[in-house]
């Protein structure tokens, strides 16, 4: 059997890696138009950051697993085709800002119908609006070959890509139901699945269920840190910790504990394009009160930014024009590269607008990426671009930090105050310091909803 993957990127590679991994005796060739992307992939240093990703690459890569510009010759060899390409938010005409971008994957569908010189299996792995399914139906039915189009969402968390396709909490397939060879292909790609997930997480549904199933589920998700949010603002006005509000709350097992920390906001290239397209779908099947109700979790999340940098700027007496900011983390989590939708990217414009200077430090994200991110040319000196945390502290007037990476918790806070100017303040966009420890080194602290701190 054959694989073939459009779309080398965050999703596309780390999955056709464990793919490739978990089945020894099926080909997976990995395309993209994008050829600097697929020379990284072949190199040693990989476009894309994901503990343990490397050393699976260079297990499998030459064996069954191969990265590659030849679109047309990988698609036509295969039995199965992954789409995993971008759906970026619309920028222009009908849907701006809102709907989903489609199409690169309407001239994937073009693409494999003009290059398939048999029948295949379609699978979208990218998240898409409801009846997407269709549209590459249609395309691939001009052909007059036999093709099956499935649903297979991916739910990988970034930073945690490797460790999440090896043991998923679901994998979920939906196919056309209704037909012998709808199941037959459905059967056929949980086949594959079944070689290492066990087969009651694997969920058979029908297509328009499979392809909501994935927006709604980073709905949800999103829902609850934008929930948290709106919560650690009143626990800052009223003196309650947001902490200890999330344990409560999340210790009641209809609840859950996880995904209930406070923060800056959530970022990353998924909750903002979903909930702007599941918005978009209600308003488009006239459903506005549905509507309403997920746009109060994209608001909440763009107030959560707001008040987070000017809580920052308001403790620094109102004006931070001139002052060093070192800003720890860009990513828009721990553990990976990307910076997509990253609040760092906000909240550092809002402190360029008051006119301060960022001393920028991240364990993974490039200089190159965050100068573009800002929309700063290189040699501004309004950003700088540090080597290490205690370079960005340098003379700082506070720590800014908006990544919770693990090595923020370990530094000698000690050395970093006394070379900060005073009073050096912190502001833990992420709760993840030990505020009791830094406050007895005298620094002044603020985290996400802890309105007793100060
Ligand atoms: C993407 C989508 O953003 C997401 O909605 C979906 O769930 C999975 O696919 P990601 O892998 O993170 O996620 O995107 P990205 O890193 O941008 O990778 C997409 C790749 O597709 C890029 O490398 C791009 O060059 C490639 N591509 C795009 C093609 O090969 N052909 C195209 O026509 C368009
Ligand atoms: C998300 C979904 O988790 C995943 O299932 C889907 O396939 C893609 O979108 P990802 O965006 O990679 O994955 O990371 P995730 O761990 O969900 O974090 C998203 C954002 O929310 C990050 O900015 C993170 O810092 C933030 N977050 C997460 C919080 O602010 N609080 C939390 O409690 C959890």
């Amino acid at each position: 059997m054959r694989i073939c993957c459009i779309g080398a990127g965050y999703v596309g590679g780390p999955t056709m890696t464990v793919i490739a991994r978990k089945c020894p005796d099926i080909r997976v060739d990995v395309v993209d138009i994008n050829a600097e992307r697929i020379a990284a992939w072949n190199s040693d240093s990989l476009p894309v950051f994901e503990p343990g990703l490397e050393e699976i690459v260079r297990l499998c890569r030459g064996k069954n697993l191969f990265f590659s510009t030849d679109v047309d010759a990988a698609i036509d060899a295969a039995d199965i085709v992954f789409i995993s390409v971008n759906t970026p938010t619309k920028t222009y005409g009908y849907g701006a800002g809102s709907a989903s971008d489609l199409r690169f994957v309407e001239s994937c569908a073009r693409k494999i119908a003009e290059v398939s010189r048999s029948g295949k299996i379609v699978v979208e792995k990218s998240t898409l609006p409801v009846r997407t399914a269709d549209v590459i139906r249609q395309i691939l039915s001009s052909t007059g070959m036999e093709f099956q189009v499935l649903s297979n969402p991916e739910f990988l968390a970034e930073g945690t890509a490797v460790r999440d396709l090896e043991s998923p909490d679901r994998v979920l397939i939906g196919g056309d139901e209704d037909t012998e060879e709808g199941r037959s292909a459905i059967d056929e790609l949980a086949g594959i699945y079944a070689r290492w997930v066990p087969e009651d997480r694997i969920i058979k549904t029908n297509l328009w269920s499979s392809e909501l199933s994935k927006l709604t589920a980073n709905a949800f998700l999103a829902q609850r840190i934008s929930s948290i949010n709106s919560i650690s603002a009143l626990c800052e006005a009223t003196g309650a910790d947001v902490e200890q509000v999330a344990r409560a709350v999340g210790s009641d097992t209809r609840i859950g504990s996880k995904f209930l920390n406070s923060s800056v906001g959530y970022g990353g290239s998924c909750f903002q394009k979903d909930l702007l397209n599941l918005i978009y779908l209600c308003e488009h099947f006239n459903l506005p009160e549905v509507a309403l109700y997920w746009r109060g979790v994209v608001e909440i999340n763009a107030y959560q930014k707001r008040r987070f940098a000017e809580g920052v700027i308001d403790s620094l007496y109102r004006n931070i024009c001139g002052k060093r900011l070192a800003i720890f983390g860009f990513a828009f989590k721990e553990d990976t590269n990307d910076t997509r939708e990253s609040p760092a990217i906000d909240i550092c414009r809002l402190f360029l607008n008051e006119r301060a200077q960022l001393a920028v430090f991240d364990p993974k994200v490039s200089k190159k990426q965050i100068l573009a991110d800002l929309n700063v040319e290189e040699g501004d000196p309004r950003v700088e671009f540090c080597a290490s945390p205690y370079e960005a502290a340098e003379k700082a007037h506070a720590i800014v930090l908006l990544t919770q990476w693990k090595e923020f918790k370990n530094l000698d806070y000690k050395k970093i105050k006394s070379a900060m100017a005073t009073p050096a303040w912190i502001f833990d966009g992420r709760n993840c310091l030990d505020h009791r420890l830094l406050g007895e080194l005298g620094f002044l602290l603020r985290g996400i909803g802890k309105g007793n701190l100060s």
